[in-house]
């Protein structure tokens, strides 16, 4: 599978955001990763439709959208409609995962579910028909900066042996080019990455990572 990259905007400067957006271009990153956080959910609040639709407006890259909210349900629309390419949804967020999917699919969206770090692979097993990508937390979700968990490896080769090869597997949380390669073996191929990618030469921690994986 192709593996692909998708940069965290959460650790991007806002400051600096449309100078980096054009880095991220220039080295072909495959797309941009936007945290919505709701301060109920996760305790952070960041991004909201109106923010995606401002981001939209900045690049080409195609939106990966990780909705860290309780009823998702309630914003799948305004958050398709802001421009989001793929919406992913945590199981544990809402009693409707299935009603969800159907509805990002209806809207002619890429749908996928999230994990978080103590939800086992085996959730995704009444859903994993319906998706695009499955997201596994690799911290806790709700914060950027924090450790990779190595034990989450394990899960990732089982999610990739419950989902079959067309379905993307997305690792999330402290990826950075040491840990990369591990989760690419177990079978991850796309790669989030906040922290570490943001962090001074982003073209060549986008190459380093690259590498790595090479
Ligand atoms: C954490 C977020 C991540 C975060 C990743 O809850 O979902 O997308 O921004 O940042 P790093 O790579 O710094 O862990
Ligand atoms: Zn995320």
């Amino acid at each position: 599978m192709n593996t692909k990259l998708s940069p965290s905007v959460f650790a991007a400067n806002l400051a600096t955001l449309a100078d980096d957006l054009k880095i991220l271009e220039e080295n072909n990153v495959e797309l941009l990763h936007v945290d919505v956080m709701d301060g109920h959910f996760v305790e952070r609040m960041a991004f909201g439709a109106d923010h995606i639709a401002m981001l939209k407006k900045m690049t080409s890259m195609p939106l990966d959208v990780h909705l860290m909210i309780e009823r998702p349900e309630n914003h799948i629309e305004a958050i398709a409609a802001a421009g989001a390419d793929i919406i992913t949804i945590h199981v544990e967020s809402t009693t409707r995962l299935y009603s969800c999917l159907q509805k990002i699919r209806k809207l002619g969206k890429k749908c996928g579910v999230v994990l978080s770090p103590g939800t086992p692979a085996e959730a995704i097993s009444c859903v994993a028909h319906l998706v695009d990508m499955v997201l596994i937390m690799t911290v806790n979700p709700g914060e950027g900066g924090q450790h990779f968990l190595p034990d989450m490896t394990d899960k990732i080769m089982k999610v990739r042996s419950i989902v079959g090869p067309s379905v993307d597997v997305e690792v999330d949380g402290g990826i950075d080019a040491g840990n990369i390669a591990q989760c690419h073996r177990a079978g991850a191929n796309v790669f989030v990455s906040g922290g570490y990618l943001f962090k001074g030469d982003k073209a060549a921690n986008i190459r380093a990572m690259r590498e790595a994986i090479a």
